[in-house]
């Protein structure tokens, strides 16, 4: 490449690598945020071509296009799995990467994804939203004033935390042998929420609430609890039988569960478990039957084993 060439090169703007949810989300809303996307590549051109119009601007390319090379900005957001081996092939695809940018956006992985491209010259780095994209079109919205980590080099950090300013969020950085400790704390409360809330769905449709109410009052109700946390706090914002100390109550739910859910029966043990040390001495036994059965306040976790207790604790 000429110089001159090499020049309007590095003044093009971003290209996307994966047209999947994050790829599309991004490029939208980075778009919306003035950042110029140029093309987005994908193995599937009919895939890319979708994706580029979903962003509403940038063309479509596929992976082996050399022109990807020529872009300023290169964003991977394919597949946890598969970020090593694109990244390998794709920083063959020229001798020179220096002048670029080069970012990934999975949350659990360093920079060490990114060697081949800083081999060739590249400064590298990471920028993961702490956000959930189910679809690039909640993506495109969601991702405006959310958090994000970012990771790199300077000349990448700077840019990733650029486009987190554009874009009205916030950016902290983790340092890189704690990347899936950070991942594995956003692992902990969205896939698993929603999995709960599944589960929480059916069983109140068994138990007869209409349709229709069922997932805006789930929604009103996880999202008050999101929020009573945010303000104070796992311990004060817990409620319910664990901490109220009513085990008459869990009884109850453990006999629900044999009878309706038996695969969440050892899930559940584990959370009352868990309650039962967030709670701590905030769990209220009242009742000497209760007390007696359910010996657990202070050292919750060294609780004597009752018969109540191992309804709802050790039933398997
Ligand atoms: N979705 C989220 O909530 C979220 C949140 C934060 C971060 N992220 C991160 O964003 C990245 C993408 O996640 P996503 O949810 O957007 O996934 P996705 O919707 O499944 O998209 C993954 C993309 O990777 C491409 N891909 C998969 N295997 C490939 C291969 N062998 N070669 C080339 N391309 C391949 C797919 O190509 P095809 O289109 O051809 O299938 C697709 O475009 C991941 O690093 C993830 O950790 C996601």
């Amino acid at each position: 490449m000429r110089r001159r060439d090499a020049a309007k090169a590095q003044t093009r703007g971003v290209t996307i690598i994966g047209p999947g949810r994050l790829g599309q989300a991004m490029g939208k809303a980075l778009r919306g945020a003035s950042v110029p996307v140029d093309a987005i590549a994908g193995r599937n051109l009919r895939r890319a071509r979708r994706a580029a119009g979903f962003i509403g601007g940038g063309h479509a390319v596929r992976l082996s296009d050399s022109e990807i090379g020529s872009g300023a900005v290169i964003v991977l957001t394919v597949s946890d799995s598969v970020v090593r081996t694109v990244a390998r092939a794709l920083a063959r695809q020229r001798e020179d990467w220096s002048g670029r940018v080069v970012l990934h956006t999975c949350g659990s992985l360093g920079l060490a994804v990114l060697e081949p491209f800083r081999q060739r010259g590249a400064a590298v780095g990471s920028l993961h939203p702490f956000q959930t994209i189910p679809s690039p079109s909640t993506g495109a919205r969601s991702l405006r004033g959310c958090y994000w980590s970012v990771d790199g080099d300077r000349k990448a950090r700077a840019l990733a935390e650029d486009w987190v300013k554009r874009l009205g969020g916030k950016s902290f950085r983790i340092p890189a042998d704690r990347k899936a400790l950070y991942h594995l704390s956003a692992f902990l409360v969205c896939p698993t929420t929603v999995t709960l809330m599944d589960q929480s769905e059916r069983l109140l449709r068994r138990a007869g609430v209409p349709a229709r109410m069922i997932r805006p009052m789930l929604s009103q109700f996880v999202t008050e609890t999101a929020r009573n946390f945010a303000d104070w706090g796992g311990k004060k914002a817990l409620t319910g039988p664990v901490p109220r100390g009513d085990w008459e109550t869990l009884e109850r739910h453990a006999a629900m569960l044999r009878r309706y859910s038996p695969e969440l029966i050892p899930v559940h043990r584990e959370l009352v478990r868990l309650m039962l040390r967030l709670a701590g001495n905030r769990t209220n036994l009242r009742g000497k039957r209760a007390s007696a059965k359910w010996p657990l306040r202070g050292k919750v976790h060294k609780a004597r084993r009752g018969p109540a207790r191992s309804a709802i604790l050790t039933t398997a």
